[in-house]
């Protein structure tokens, strides 16, 4: 009986901080980043605006794709709470309000993301934040039809454990029995990889992905302003996330910067959307998809690609080598045997040789394979040598999917 009891116990537990399965698979979709125009970026925060961006979506065929969430960030809300004390949509800049939205997203086969603090106000300040209002928030977002919440750490009370709080907000989202994606956002601390999986379906794993290839060299939790694709890449080999990174448990390396022209160059997007997608992390666009020139838009719609990001196996890629000039080999296994490589130049100058031995990569290196370039979208080679070697230019990679030969 007492073994029954238990048992029972552990099945409620587990049920508490199971937010539903619209996690099983990472999460993909345009973000507002609305931050009040932080930077002087163009803030789009506007019922007009994210609909035009979901007509986008559907109409450009991103959504067969995948990429079927609408994230708006901080800023969506109100300074105030309404009469009843629950969150509500700024009138002026969503005059129908949120529930209207979602339902305008649902109509299109989209799904809608909302943000909110664990601490007293949002990041950005001014708006209120979700502490001492839990079950309100998340009972609101289940009446409005939410679909995902990212919860932000800011304004946390000092004398409250970030965990606890994080743990009273999936639980509050469970009870409402509305299907919501819980993303945390609390920058990587805490060693969050080790615990974020067992109460959020993503977890964000540093400081915020910045629109840079290199910004600095923080790489740690929580460390400096933010960080470039490079520092990003070199974070995640060090976490290992093939450990960690399971369905309805993703790390979350933050939005991806595609489209800055000036500073993300093609070599940089191509890269950032590579490990992006060697990972299986959440896909989440934050730059103006209506704008995006169509190189970089190949980037985003690159079936393949997008294959490997999606394989069956869910197992992230792990860093095979770094040699001393900053050049990288990455691998991950795939479902039907076949294993996806990265060759990553990440600093040298010019384009340098990067070589891969086949034997690391658990493959038989008597037998004969055949080397398939993703980003070129065909076969670069038939070997029987037991190595590859491409040569890769400055802040580029070269993708492939090695496979057996017939
Ligand atoms: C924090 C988060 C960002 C973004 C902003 C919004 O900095 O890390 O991802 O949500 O707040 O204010």
């Amino acid at each position: 009986m007492f073994i029954l009891l238990v048992a029972w116990t552990c099945l409620l537990s587990v049920k508490a901080y199971d937010n539903g399965k619209l996690g099983s698979t990472p999460p993909m979709g345009w973000s507002t980043w609305c931050t009040n125009d932080l930077c002087g970026m163009r803030d789009v925060c506007t019922e007009r605006e994210v609909k035009k961006r979901a007509d986008a979506l559907v109409s450009q065929g991103m959504v067969q794709l995948g990429y079927n969430f609408i994230f708006l960030d901080d800023c969506w809300a109100s300074t105030e709470r309404d009469a009843e004390g629950r969150l509500q949509g700024d009138k002026d800049q969503f005059p129908k309000g949120m529930k209207e939205l979602a339902d305008y997203m649902h109509e299109r086969g989209l799904h809608l993301a909302l943000y909110t603090c664990i601490g007293t106000q949002t990041c950005r300040k001014e708006r209120p934040g979700s502490y001492g209002h839990y079950d309100i928030d998340a009972q609101t977002f289940a009446d409005w039809g939410v679909d995902l919440v990212k919860v932000d750490a800011c304004h946390k009370p000092g004398n409250e454990s970030t965990i606890d709080l994080y743990t009273q907000f999936s639980k509050a989202l469970n009870a409402t029995g509305h299907e919501m994606i819980f993303a945390m956002c609390e920058w990587g601390n805490e060693n969050v990889w080790e615990w974020g999986g067992s109460i959020s379906q993503m977890y964000r794993i540093a400081m915020d992905h910045l629109p840079f290839y290199r910004y600095g060299n923080k790489t740690a939790s929580g460390a400096g302003y933010g960080q470039g694709v490079k520092e990003v890449i070199d974070w995640m080999a060090d976490l290992h996330p093939s450990k960690y990174n399971r369905p309805s448990a993703w790390m979350d390396p933050d939005f991806l910067m595609t489209r800055f022209p000036l500073t993300m160059d093609m070599a940089a997007s191509r890269t950032e959307f590579t490990f992006w997608t060697l990972w299986s992390s959440p896909l989440l666009v934050a730059s103006d998809i209506d704008n995006l020139s169509e190189d970089k838009r190949a980037i985003l719609m690159n079936k393949e690609v997008l294959e490997v990001h999606h394989d069956s196996l869910w197992v992230s890629g792990e860093r095979l080598f770094r040699n001393s000039d900053q050049t990288q080999a990455w691998s991950r296994p795939l479902a039907n045997g076949d294993v996806a490589v990265v060759l990553y130049n990440a600093v040298a100058n010019e384009a340098v040789d990067i070589k891969v031995l086949f034997v690391d990569l658990g493959l038989d290196a008597s037998k004969q394979y055949i080397v398939r370039d993703l980003w070129a979208g065909r076969d670069v080679a038939t070997v029987t040598g037991g190595s590859y070697s491409s040569s890769v230019a400055k802040h580029d990679v070269a993708f492939l999917r090695i496979r057996a030969a017939p």
